[in-house]
């Protein structure tokens, strides 16, 4: 990360010391869409950041530089509107942190990082803690790491059009080195599990491909979840989400669901199980049944939810035969991004090799791989 780059380059332009914020992207082991079904997730920060210079600029004019991107943001408090792409990941956040009654002041700021964008490592959810984070760090304002966590994720509902869960926001704020985080995203409090298996590296495969429909999806996916919900509602008024439901009761209810919504609920149902279930691997150190449960996870978002796509089936397909590969599966929103794998670590130059080859050959392009490491959420540099 080119930390010292970024400083030098803040100082040369606007001539004073910034204060410099890292805000990693993060990873999911397991449980995918389930968070905006008050379920259970189990992700953690990764080596993959996105890095803030942030200084006071004196009076209500705000300058946001994405360096990477070679664009100037620029706008004034306290009234931020709307803009386009990545800005209304920043101004949103800084319109949540008004709304909160956040006495925010005007800011120069500059944006780097090595977070591939549409990988599925959620870079916009990293760009959001570096500035709800970095704000609030900048100006001492009284706001808890959980409230900024639901700041990043107000932003990106109403700021940029995805209804996301709090999943990706909350591991940026919580993360914690060598740890996963068993979420519950109903009470929105969580267990650290310890994530230390010397043996085995979390490696990700690059599909370099985000289909046009990923948001669109994402959405209607949301919906289908609660027509669900509302169906279930008519028999068992206690139910207010899908975590409040079993196999057994959707079962009963078989014919009064269609079969899509059906399909969609199950899926996540069982997903939650499996969180649960994965939970109890680690504490036993039972990393065999754990990558099992990753596999199934797979199969579920392929064949059952349906936010699969065939470069991501098929990096999962390929690592069925790999004796250094314990569990696969896509991660994140689906329709492209990355897989997440476990790899033995004598093998991972194998694997990769294994991969880059093999996919190159059937979709002719060279998917990137990251041997990534569990580390702590967003913070300031010292
Ligand atoms: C995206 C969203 C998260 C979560 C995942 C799917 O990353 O931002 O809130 O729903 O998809 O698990």
């Amino acid at each position: 990360m080119q930390l010292d780059a970024l400083r030098r380059a803040f100082l040369r332009h606007f001539q004073t010391e910034p204060l410099l914020i890292i805000s990693p992207g993060r990873v999911n082991l397991i449980g995918e869409h389930t968070d905006y079904n008050e379920g259970y997730v189990l992700p953690g920060a990764i080596d993959k950041a996105i890095v803030v210079a942030l200084s006071p600029s004196g009076s209500d004019h705000c300058e946001v530089h994405a360096l990477k991107l070679q664009q100037v943001d620029k706008f004034q408090l306290p009234h931020v509107r709307k803009g386009e792409g990545w800005q209304n990941y920043v101004r949103g956040v800084v319109h949540f942190m008004q709304q909160k009654g956040c006495a925010l002041q005007g800011f120069y700021a500059m944006i780097d990082g090595d977070i591939p964008i549409g990988s599925g490592l959620s870079s916009s959810a990293a760009l959001e803690g570096a500035f709800s984070f970095g704000l609030h760090q900048l100006f001492q304002l009284p706001v808890s790491p959980l409230e900024l966590a639901l700041i990043g994720q107000q932003a990106e509902h109403q700021y940029v059009g995805v209804r996301c869960g709090i999943m990706d926001q909350y591991a940026n704020i919580f993360g914690k080195r060598n740890h996963l985080i068993r979420l519950d995203c109903r009470t929105l409090e969580h267990v650290y599990y310890p994530f230390q298996f010397p043996d085995y590296r979390i490696v990700l495969c690059n599909t370099m491909v985000h289909h046009a429909l990923a948001s669109s999806a994402y959405n209607e996916r949301r919906r289908q979840c609660e027509e669900g919900v509302t169906i279930l509602q008519q028999y068992h008024p206690e139910v207010k989400s899908l975590r409040d439901v079993s196999q057994a009761m959707l079962h009963d209810h078989i014919r009064e669901i269609p079969p899509l919504i059906y399909m969609r609920c199950m899926y996540v149902v069982e997903e939650n199980e499996r969180v649960l279930m994965a939970g109890i691997c680690l504490q036993q150190g039972d990393l065999e049944k754990f990558g099992d449960l990753m596999y199934a996870s797979h199969t579920g978002l392929q064949k059952q939810y349906e936010v699969s796509c065939e470069e991501l089936d098929y990096l999962v397909e390929l690592t069925l035969n790999r004796e250094e590969v314990i569990g696969a599966r896509m991660m994140g929103g689906g329709f492209g991004g990355c897989t997440i794998n476990i790899v033995h670590r004598d093998a991972v130059k194998d694997f990769q090799e294994y991969i880059v080859t093999t996919y190159k050959q059937k979709f002719h392009k060279t998917p990137e791989i990251y041997v990534g490491e569990i580390v702590d959420g967003v913070h300031v540099v010292d």
